[in-house]
């Protein structure tokens, strides 16, 4: 069962591997409206979900959880930095959603690198994490976490 700690991140993720999975069903051309007006909604879909969701959810993994997992956990740099490139390859890709041109397949490669991003997350860091870190680290963790969420998106934490 996911550490508490880490439950917000992780809810976040489940409706992420959603959308992500909206995001290459409608580049396919298997969910309607199909052509340009179908790709340009879930674009905009996309778009609402980095900057309500993931962009505080990628600071608080960059500046809270990484930080810390790095220092305690050493064997844990190297997929860190992986997850970094990842949230560099994701915001490129999202500031590119603007122009039309090649909608379609920008919009299955971040699909998919959300989904295998999210996973790796799922399958290989929080567990680590869970691993090694003192119920008073995970929960020192957990609140600081809890703050850069709560600040981004105040009314969802009431
Ligand atoms: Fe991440
Ligand atoms: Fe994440």
């Amino acid at each position: 069962m996911r550490d508490a700690s880490l439950i917000p991140l992780s809810h976040d993720h489940h409706h992420g591997l959603a959308l992500a999975l909206r995001c290459r069903k409608q580049a396919l051309g298997q969910i309607r409206p199909m052509g340009i007006q179908g790709l340009k909604e879930r674009a905009g879909e996309l778009e609402e979900f980095f900057s309500r969701n993931l962009k505080p959810h990628f600071q608080a993994e960059e500046e809270i959880l990484f930080p810390f997992m790095r220092s305690r956990i050493p064997q844990s740099e190297a997929l860190i930095e992986d997850l970094l490139k990842d949230h560099a390859a994701l915001r490129e890709g999202l500031a590119r959603l603007d122009g039309a041109d090649g909608l379609g397949r920008l919009l299955f490669e971040l699909g998919d690198l959300l989904e295998r991003h999210i996973r790796r997350e799922e399958r290989e860091l929080f567990p680590l994490f869970e691993k090694h870190a003192t119920p008073g680290e995970a929960e020192r963790v957990g609140k600081e976490i809890e703050k850069i969420l709560a600040f981004a998106n105040p009314k969802s934490k009431i």
